[in-house]
């Protein structure tokens, strides 16, 4: 399976700090943020990884990345001119997929766990976890312990749950992309892609292990940083 991370946006929540540099490119502990979502790549044995970002820092990605030969996997990227939202940032790896599944990745998303893609044959995969904070985030709604729907940002979440930062899709999430129309915040929302995953049945729910975090904030930034921090020393 080939894999897509995506490190678009405009990383406007983290001003100043993103003036002059991408968010994906900024500090966690002692690696660059995007060195995180591609381990996560990696570890899920994937190794052709389109990387996704917007137009001003593409070329930093590909000095600090190259080819891709030092973390032993091959790697390509693509330009997403103006931040439409993740699902058009996805939507920009359909040649790259070559008609076959893809694993996605968040480019601000940290996780402890380590993920199997290699079981995945269609429909979608999504990945929960319980967090303090569900209002930041896509939200499930849960009846019987099944996932029946997912909002984006709800003021009162149906449930305790975020959807984070991984996912996996088949083929048909680029013709699901292409009729999707933009949002009141002018982006085409991945959440409406797995609500019509979920609405025909074909959505597949996976929880997560140990710490996650996204760092798209000041505070989640530090956090996230603090949490890798405590993970690295421990396994000195
Ligand atoms: O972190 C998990 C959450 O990520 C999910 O629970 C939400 O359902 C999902 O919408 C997303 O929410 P955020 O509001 O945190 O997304 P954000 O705009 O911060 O974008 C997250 C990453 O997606 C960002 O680091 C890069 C990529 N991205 C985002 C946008 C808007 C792109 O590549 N292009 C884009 O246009």
């Amino acid at each position: 399976m080939k894999g897509v991370i995506l490190a678009g946006g405009t990383g406007e929540r983290l001003m100043p700090l993103t003036k002059v540099t991408n968010k994906h490119l900024l500090p966690l502990y002692d690696e660059p943020m995007i060195y995180y979502p591609l381990r996560s790549m990696i570890a899920a044995g994937v190794k052709e990884i389109m990387i996704v970002s917007g137009k001003g820092h593409a070329g930093h990605f590909l000095e600090l990345l190259g080819s891709g030969k030092e973390f032993g996997v091959r790697l390509s990227y693509a330009v997403q001119d103006e931040a439409g939202g993740i699902a058009q940032a996805l939507a920009l790896a359909e040649e790259f997929a070559d008609g076959g599944s893809v694993s996605v990745v968040l480019g601000d998303n940290v996780f402890e766990d380590v993920f199997v893609v290699s079981d995945f044959s269609d429909g979608a995969r999504i990945y929960l976890k319980d967090v303090p904070d569900p209002e930041r985030f896509g939200v499930p709604t849960m009846s019987d312990g099944k996932v029946v729907a997912i909002t984006e940002k709800p003021k009162k979440p149906a449930s305790g749950y975020a959807v984070t930062g991984f996912y996996v899709y088949d083929n048909t999430v680029f013709d699901r992309i292409r009729k999707l129309k933009f949002s009141k915040r002018g982006e085409l929302e991945i959440t409406e892609v797995n609500d019509g995953y979920i609405k025909e049945g074909k959505m597949d729910v996976c929880y997560v292990k140990g710490f996650w975090s996204d760092a798209g904030t000041f505070e989640s930034l530090f956090r996230a940083s603090e949490l890798v921090r405590k993970l690295k020393q421990g396994s000195d």
